[in-house]
């Protein structure tokens, strides 16, 4: 809560994935309510709710397929009922646009529909969520994009997902500059490889290729994407906006040793 008595919301999408989760724990314990977007697993979406609830902090959970325009329709509706239900004392202060479908097919294989569904999901549901949901975000609201280090370096193995990354920097610059008037902040954390859970972080061969991206070594913990997310949110962020936050651990700095053509290929 504020100083002034509102309430703060943050909708966050891809609330479900390993990253989305715990930006969701973190922006609630830094004291904004949740909109959390999920698309097909309701079940850890209503985990989340009560974990987060138990915790004190006000949760919902709308579903969405962020790939159509019906998806981005129906969160930014939630939202907005959410804001209208309370009688003018909740502000949608933070938007994060987290979900992705990550890797992505190499520059051989893309199809056109292949290409079509990545940029639905990955840079045009981010766009029109901002362009919308900053219609009605006060001056001192913030958005965070989460793009991939993928967009800085050659990858062509997952080279439509890198294409779509690199659309969501673009995003994050030219936003900044369009809502700067109105007091709202952009900004996008750039994560490495991140133990989001899936079964490739258990498997040896694809850790130690993940690891030999970052010049720290290792991969990241959804912690660190999460802390960059909150940073950003926050009024100690107030001077920053238009930029593009490193969490990847250096995986863009450097020559680096032969690649494998995609991380799915050692799966
Ligand atoms: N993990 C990494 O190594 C890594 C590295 C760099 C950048 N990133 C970025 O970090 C962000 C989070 O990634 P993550 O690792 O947490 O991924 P994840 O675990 O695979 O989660 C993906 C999330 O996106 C949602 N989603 C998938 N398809 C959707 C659709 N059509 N409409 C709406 N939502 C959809 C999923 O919802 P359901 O589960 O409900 O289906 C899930 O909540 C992404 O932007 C990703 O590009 C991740």
């Amino acid at each position: 809560m504020k100083h002034d008595g509102t309430r703060q919301l943050a909708v966050i999408t891809g609330a479900t994935g390993g990253i989305g989760k715990e930006i969701c724990r973190r922006v609630a314990m830094s004291g904004f309510d949740i909109l959390a977007q999920y698309h097909s697993d309701r079940a850890a979406a209503e985990a989340l709710q009560r974990e987060v609830e138990d915790n004190q902090h006000l949760c919902r959970i709308v579903q969405a397929d962020l790939a159509s325009e019906a998806g981005v329709a129906s969160v930014c509706s939630a939202a907005e009922a959410m804001r209208a239900d309370s009688s003018g004392t909740l502000e949608i202060r933070a938007l994060v646009n987290n979900a992705a479908r990550l890797l992505g097919p190499s520059f051989d294989e893309a199809t056109v529909a292949d290409f079509d569904a990545y940029m639905a999901l990955n840079a045009r549901a981010p766009f029109f969520l901002s362009q919308r949901l900053s219609r009605n975000m006060p001056p001192g609201a913030s958005i965070v994009h989460i793009s991939s280090a993928s967009a800085h370096f050659s990858s062509p193995g997952d080279i439509v997902y890198a294409v779509s990354k690199a659309a969501v920097e673009a995003l994050t610059k030219n936003s900044a500059e369009a809502l700067a008037a109105r007091g709202i902040r952009v900004n996008a954390v750039v994560p490495g490889f991140t133990n989001n859970g899936h079964s490739a972080f258990t498997i040896p061969e694809a850790v130690r290729y993940m690891s030999s991206f970052a010049v720290l070594g290792g991969v990241a913990s959804p912690t660190h994407v999460a802390d960059a997310v909150v940073f950003l949110l926050s009024d100690t962020a107030a001077r920053t906006t238009g930029s593009i936050l490193d969490v990847s651990g250096g995986s863009m700095l450097g020559a680096r040793g032969p690649r494998a053509h995609s991380v799915r290929d050692l799966l």
